[in-house]
């Protein structure tokens, strides 16, 4: 009897095996050995949270009342800050009090938001290769079905949905795109409205990266071509907040709505002295350009990737150097689990683009999270590692 009442729910069992884990029980084996790791696995910014913001949050955190509950849907005040920072950033005007909600780091948001409108069996439509949120903490979580969308190269890496038959909730796009580092034109979100108007899909667009752009590029919000989708982002990697966890969805009442219920009965909000340092941290953007101290934080990752590039070309690799997003995408010419534990073996972490679904198969991701010496380092060994015999 104790044995049925401890077994997992259906739904948890639907969540596939982590493919990470052999890489991950390698890298530790490695250290044991003393082995000196250098790692591009992580998505998790290696650069400090700007000391302005540190500042404003250990005030915040002193002052009477932040030791208290929140709201689940964010303070007022946390609101109209993503309000605001949308009508200067994207010319987008938002009501806060309809069209905003605070999340625990966009992670928190895209499940809940599937807990709020994925029934069991509905068909979500998920890029592959892909964030594994979508269709696993999101989808299956939900006892929905995820149907992948490949992201190919020759198609640059965007979801192409004109292929898809109608029948799915909900699709989720996401860019500046994790893994592939793609980005996406205003033409294409308006072609991808238009498509959502017409098959009866929510789009469910992941803007989690689009301070993180470079060379001129600047990534649009759906919300500019169409407010009938929903619409997430953070201050994760903007800010290098990745432990703060804090983000918004953005959008369509109805959507926004689902997704606050939830939240009330789910969360009690992200702390209060988090939010205020958000809202601090948003009032930094004067007038919709990159403060000072994101572009600073933009320009090292601009330098590491092209240190990256460089030296990976020369070992022979077709690179090219993305526009967003800290992370490098290639070809690995092969099988990309062999691929990474090759380089493992020379103490090289990069993350097998298999793990973020069969599509990836064949790339490797690199995250830009290593300093230039670290990364010359880096290449010297997958140079050694590459050339030397099976
Ligand atoms: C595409 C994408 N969306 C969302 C997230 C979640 O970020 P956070 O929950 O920190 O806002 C990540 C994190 O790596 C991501 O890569």
């Amino acid at each position: 009897m104790i044995a049925v009442a401890r077994e997992t729910a259906a739904r948890l069992k639907k969540i596939p095996p982590y493919l990470f884990a052999d890489i991950e029980a390698r890298v530790r084996a490695k250290m044991a050995q003393g082995v000196d790791i250098i790692d591009f696995g992580i998505g998790d910014p290696d650069l400090p949270t700007p000391s302005e913001i540190v500042e404003e949050m250990k005030k915040q955190i002193k002052a009477p009342g932040n030791n208290q509950y929140s709201t689940s849907a964010g303070e007022n005040e946390t609101r109209k800050a993503v309000a605001d920072w949308y009508e200067k950033r994207f010319g987008v005007h938002l009501d806060p009090e309809k069209e905003v909600v605070i999340t625990m780091g966009s992670k928190e948001g895209l499940v809940n938001f599937c807990r709020a409108f994925v029934n069991r069996g509905d068909k979500v439509l998920v890029p592959d290769p892909a964030y594994p949120v979508y269709a696993q903490g999101g989808t299956l979580l939900c006892e929905g079905v995820p149907v992948r969308v490949p992201l190919l190269p020759e198609k640059s890496f965007l979801m192409d949905l004109t292929s898809v038959p109608p029948g799915s909730k909900i699709a989720f796009v996401n860019y500046p795109n994790n893994p592939t580092a793609a980005v996406a034109t205003r033409e294409y979100l308006k072609e991808l409205v238009k498509w959502g108007r017409t098959t009866d899909t929510i789009i469910c667009y992941d803007n989690a990266y689009s301070e993180m752009t470079f060379d001129g590029y600047v990534a649009p919000s759906i919300l500019e071509v169409g407010r009938d989708c929903i619409e997430f982002g953070s201050l994760s990697k903007t800010f290098n907040m990745t432990g703060y966890r804090i983000g918004y969805a953005v959008g369509d009442p109805d959507l926004i709505s689902g997704l606050k219920k939830v939240k009330s009965q789910v969360d009690s909000g992200v702390p209060k002295f988090i939010q205020k340092a958000a809202v601090f941290a948003l009032g930094m953007y004067r007038n919709g350009k990159r403060p000072p101290i994101v572009e600073k934080n933009v320009n090292v990752y601009r330098e590491r990737r092209d240190l990256v590039v460089a030296g990976l070309r020369e070992i022979g690799f077709k690179v090219t150097p993305p526009l967003g997003t800290f992370y490098l995408w290639f070809d690995c010419d092969g099988n990309s689990m062999d691929f990474a534990k090759k380089l493992l073996d020379v103490g090289v972490v990069v993350t097998p683009g298999v793990g973020f679904g069969e599509h990836g198969e064949g790339f490797v991701r690199m995250s830009l999270t290593q300093p230039a010496k670290r990364i010359e380092e880096a290449l010297g060994r997958i140079e050694r590692a590459l050339k030397s015999p099976a």
